[in-house]
């Protein structure tokens, strides 16, 4: 890791004056990333996001922090919105020690009164629109290695981050504090995402739990794979557990409710699921019922959990013939999630994180949808940066989604794109069909209902896509017995099915009234035809 420094923060915390004294003092090179904008776009940065538009200058943002971090030990002033970029917050923290300029809004305010600089995101109402960046920002400030008090003159900020450049560097990326929504429990779940994070870390994520019993549920498979992770949980004990599907049981629930109650786990102490989402899904039931509801947090090894199953709150196990048909509504009291614990994990496992990352990305992200084209294979193979950022991006989608529809009144349903189907092809196959693969399997039948309603191109994109990552788009099963599972699904309403069905990359309908026909319809674009 080279020793270069970037300075983030809200508009007219100091970043370019900083910047500019720091590297004097420390003998750097310094880089602005507006004025390098400004250089290769041929006008100054704001009005060239005046004219262009925020997707245009973004892109031209990213691509000046990507050069900008290319310059060895240079001193960074980051653009304001580089940070929203999961790739740009990645190269800065490759880069270096990133510095945090924090100051209150009111002399922010105050300074960029006194300047004659343009600022298109703050135009009308100044204050507000800086609260609202400050609070859209604050999971990446807060990810940030050093945090300075930037309500001071330049000189004295610069100073201060000179004497402290030998300080500790992190591994985190994105710290978010997520409203919860229920009765018991905390106002708000900890979310961190980050590479190699230490015990430091889980302690500050663990909150107020830091202090209390941590009593850890653990996948042998993940324990085996991931010591140092789960050296850094600090357990006072761990009862270990072989995952999977046929984990997610009753039985499976009894043994670990049986197993705290042995230990003598008192309602306060954190439950501390460490595995995939069968591990997760299976602990997080134990967790909501023991004790009449213990503090739960997700430490989500595989792709898929720290894309989806983590992140939502709801917690289950199977009956044989329904998947996830009984369970509840726990949200962890914090999710921690390090993407180096994907490092080794074979492709069929990590398309089954993708195969929710792309549903995502359907459901509500676009850009998303371009990243996993333009990087999703190599996700799969040693990108880790892709991986990150593919994940993140996923992981807020379904976070944005369960903040505003936590107990699935509405908008939340979208999340089971892909599932009706796929649900019933895991149990026609005695669940030896993955999840993710029977969750990209079921996007197609969703997505061959809707191009027979008129959306277009959606189906093709898909199928490109899917294919292009080595998805199989087609499967032997038994279409009478995957119907009556169907019929079973617990997306039903006054007996009607629910249907998601992607009518666009961004744009899903939800919709009662699918017909038989149709039914057969995408059940037939997923058949193995040749069996
Ligand atoms: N609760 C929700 O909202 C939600 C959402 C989506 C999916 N799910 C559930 O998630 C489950 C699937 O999760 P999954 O794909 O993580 O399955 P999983 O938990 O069975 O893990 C898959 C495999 O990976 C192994 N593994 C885990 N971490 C590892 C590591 N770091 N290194 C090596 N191997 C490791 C496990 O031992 C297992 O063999 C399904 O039951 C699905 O219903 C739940």
């Amino acid at each position: 890791m080279s020793e270069g420094i970037s300075l983030s923060g809200l508009s007219g915390s100091g970043k370019s004056s900083v910047a500019r004294l720091l590297a004097e003092r420390l003998g750097r090179p310094c880089r602005d990333t507006d004025a390098m904008i400004a250089q290769r776009v041929g006008e100054p940065a704001p009005s060239y996001l005046r004219r262009c538009g925020e997707t245009a200058f973004r892109e031209a943002e990213r691509q000046a922090l990507l050069d900008a971090c290319g310059v060895p030990g240079a001193v960074i002033a980051t653009g304001g919105g580089a940070l929203n970029d999961p790739l740009g917050r990645w190269a800065l923290m490759r880069h270096g020690l990133r510095v945090w300029l924090d100051a209150p809004i009111a002399q922010l305010v105050a300074r960029l009164a006194a300047d004659e600089e343009e600022r298109p995101l703050l135009d009308g109402d100044a204050p507000a629109a800086l609260a609202r960046l400050a609070q859209e920002r604050w999971p990446f400030y807060r990810a940030s290695d050093l945090h300075v008090d930037a309500a001071r003159a330049p000189e004295s900020v610069a100073d201060e981050i000179a004497a402290r450049t030998d300080g500790a560097r992190g591994g985190r990326l994105f710290d978010a504090d997520l409203a919860r929504h229920h009765p018991q429990g905390p106002a708000s779940a900890r979310v961190m995402m980050g590479i190699e994070l230490s015990a430091v870390d889980l302690n500050d994520a663990l909150g107020p739990l830091a202090d209390r019993r941590r009593w850890v549920i653990a996948d042998r498979r993940a324990a085996r794979a991931l010591p140092p992770l789960l050296d850094a949980l600090q357990a006072s004990a761990r009862l270990e557990i072989i995952a999977g599907e046929r984990a997610k049981r009753l039985r499976g629930v009894e043994r670990v409710t049986r197993w705290l109650a042995e230990q003598r786990a008192e309602r306060g102490d954190a439950v501390i699921a460490f595995g995939g989402g069968t591990t997760g899904d299976l602990v997080g039931m134990a967790a909501a019922i023991y004790a009449r509801g213990a503090p739960l947090v997700q430490v989500p090894t595989t792709w898929l959990a720290q894309v989806d199953s983590a992140l939502g709150g709801k917690v289950g196990v199977d009956l044989v013939a329904a998947k996830n048909a009984l369970g509840a509504f726990w949200p962890a009291w914090a999710v921690v999630s390090d993407v180096a614990a994907l490092r080794r994990q074979p492709a069929r496992q990590l398309r089954n994180g993708l195969a929710e990352a792309i549903k995502s990305a359907i459901i509500g992200d676009p850009q998303l949808w371009q990243l996993i084209e333009e990087r999703g294979v190599a996700a799969l193979g040693d990108d880790e940066a892709a991986r990150y950022a593919i994940g993140e991006r996923a992981a807020r989608v379904k976070l944005g989604v369960v903040e505003r529809d936590p107990y699935e009144a509405g908008e939340r349903r979208q999340l089971n794109l892909g599932h009706t189907v796929g649900h019933a092809l895991e149990a026609e196959s005695r669940y030896r069909l993955a999840h993710g693969e029977a969750v990209a399997l079921g996007m197609r039948a969703a997505a061959a209902i809707a191009a027979g309603r008129g959306a277009s191109g959606v189906q093709e994109r898909l199928d490109s896509l899917l294919g292009s990552l080595g998805y199989r788009l087609r499967h032997a099963f038994d279409a009478g017995a995957v119907r009556s599972i169907i019929g079973l699904d617990k997306k039903r309403e006054r007996g009607r099915q629910r249907w998601l069905l992607p009518m666009g990359i961004g744009q899903v309908a939800d919709v009662d009234d699918v017909t038989d026909a149709e039914v057969d319809l995408a059940l037939r674009a997923i058949t193995e035809t040749d069996r």
